[in-house]
Formats: structure tokens, C-alpha cells, sequence
């Protein structure tokens, strides 16, 4: 589980986070939503420790993260950020490859070979293994951020919006594939979407923020309510039970 209690963050004399606290249990798929700026990047980057904890604790089983060495921490999670910085000239391999850093030090073995292997297949990267990144579409760049992430092999994957630049087939293969991870594999995947039928669709429990506080929590059809989106997000959006699935026509 993921433990935030009572965290705080300040940066460049702006208040970004109020007092946030929040459980994320194991072996679950958690969906972070809210508008932009609620500060969904700056949490997430606080629990990967890309920003020093200001107040406040928290621990990933057990571990907290302001106290744990690196190379300790990132066995257990892994994080991929939403500006993940362009390495033009890598190929598709190499990257995917970098995730095994924690446990190779930069130098595979077979073992790590096999990882990445599978990364590339679940992604379905395999054929442009040895393409470099900037031959690649944005979309396609995207699934290789997240194999990367993928191939680390922690119990704690966050996903900082994966799926910008994919089309509905790969956002829907995206999806499905961090289902899986979740069902079979028992790992934790948090992950901040836009799109809320795909949390609707996927997700097992929703944290919802604005203006750096968690304003709702919970599974989604407690979640996404016309009520509490209009809370998150400023208008009302009819929502739609088809079966078991919600359904949230928000453009009109
Ligand atoms: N380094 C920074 N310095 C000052 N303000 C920042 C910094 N990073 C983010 N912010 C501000 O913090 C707020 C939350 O940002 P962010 O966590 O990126 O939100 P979200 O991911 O939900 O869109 C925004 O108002 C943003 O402008
Ligand atoms: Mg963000």
C-alpha cells in the first residue's frame, strides 16, 4: 500500500498541496483525476521522491520514501513522468532497457535480456526494437516510456498520463495491458487519466483532486457522480449506467 498522511508542498512561495492524505491499497488499479494544476504530477512526484518531501510522511510498504536508499526504492516503484525528457538517438531497446538500471547497474545480463523481451512484447514494441525514438510517432514513443517503466519490474507502477498521443485502439491495449498487470501479476498500478470513462472503465478505486486536495476517493460509480464532477471540473456531465459500465458523454 501507498500511505500519504498529512502532506504539504510549497514551491517557489506557491502553496500546491494542502494537508493531502490518502491510502492506496496493494494490488489495485488507482485512477488520479482532476482538472489541470490540481496537483496530480506534483503528488505522484513527491511518492517517487522526484521532489523532497516537505511535510508530512509517506511510506510504499512500509518504506518510507524520504528514508529509503534509492536503489532500495526503486525495486519497489517505478514512475513515469508526464515530461519525460527526449532522448532522441536511443533506440527503442536501449530505453526499454534502462529500466533494469536498479538491478544491472548498466551492465544486462541474461536475466535482463529476458525482461526486456518481454516488455517489448507486452507493448507490442518488438518490431521496432531497433528503431531510435525520434523515428517513432508520439504514440508509439509513449508505449516505450512505459515498457521502460514496465521492465523495472516493481510492485508499484505511477503513470503520469500514458496515454497522451494514443489512439483509442493503443489507449484501449493500454489499458488492458495495466489491467492484466493488476489481475495476474498483483501489482499496483496508479495512473492519472483524463479521459474518466477509461477510469470509469478500468479503474478499481478513483482518487479525485483540485486546487492540491484530494476532494473525492473511492470506487467510481461513488466517484463519478454528475455531482461530484461538477465539483472536479466546473459543469455537469450526465451520468449513464449501461450494464455494469458507466458511461459519461462529457462533450457537448
Ligand atoms: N516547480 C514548480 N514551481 C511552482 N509551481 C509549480 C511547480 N510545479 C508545478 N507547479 C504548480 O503546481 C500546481 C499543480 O501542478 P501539477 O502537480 O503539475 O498539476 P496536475 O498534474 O494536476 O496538472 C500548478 O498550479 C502548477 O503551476
Ligand atoms: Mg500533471
Amino acid at each position: 500500500m501507498i500511505a500519504i498522511d498529512g502532506v504539504s508542498l510549497t514551491l517557489q512561495g506557491t502553496p500546491i498541496l494542502h494537508d493531502v492524505s490518502a491510502t492506496l491499497p496493494k494490488g489495485e488499479l488507482i485512477a488520479l483525476i482532476g482538472p489541470n494544476g490540481a496537483g496530480k504530477s506534483s503528488l505522484l512526484s513527491l511518492v517517487a521522491r522526484l521532489i523532497p518531501l516537505q511535510s508530512g510522511r509517506i511510506t510504499v510498504d512500509g518504506l518510507p520514501v524520504d528514508r529509503t536508499p534509492g536503489r532500495r526504492l526503486a525495486r519497489t516503484l517505478t514512475i513515469m513522468r508526464q515530461d519525460t525528457g527526449l532522448a532522441a538517438r536511443l533506440t527503442v531497446r536501449e530505453l526499454v532497457g534502462f529500466g533494469r538500471f536498479p538491478h544491472s547497474r548498466g551492465r544486462l545480463t541474461d536475466e535482463d535480456r529476458r525482461h526486456i523481451a518481454a516488455a517489448l512484447a507486452e507493448f507490442d514494441l518488438t518490431e521496432l526494437a531497433g528503431r531510435t525514438l525520434d523515428a517513432l510517432s508520439g504514440g508509439q514513443r509513449q508505449r516505450a516510456f512505459v515498457a521502460m517503466a514496465f521492465c523495472q519490474g516493481t510492485d508499484y507502477l505511477l503513470l503520469d498520463e500514458p496515454l497522451n498521443n494514443l489512439d483509442m485502439m493503443y489507449g484501449r491495449q493500454m489499458m488492458r495491458i495495466l489491467r492484466h498487470l493488476v489481475d495476474r501479476q498483483g501489482r499496483t498500478v496508479v495512473i492519472v487519466l483524463h479521459d474518466i470513462n477509461y477510469a470509469a472503465a478500468y479503474a478499481d478505486r478513483i482518487v479525485a483532486m483540485k486546487d492540491g486536495r484530494i476532494i473525492a476517493s473511492g470506487p467510481p460509480d461513488a466517484v463519478l457522480t454528475t455531482d461530484g464532477l461538477e465539483a472536479m471540473y466546473g459543469y455537469r456531465m450526465p451520468v449513464h449506467r449501461i450494464g455494469d459500465r458507466l458511461f459519461i458523454p462529457h462533450h457537448d
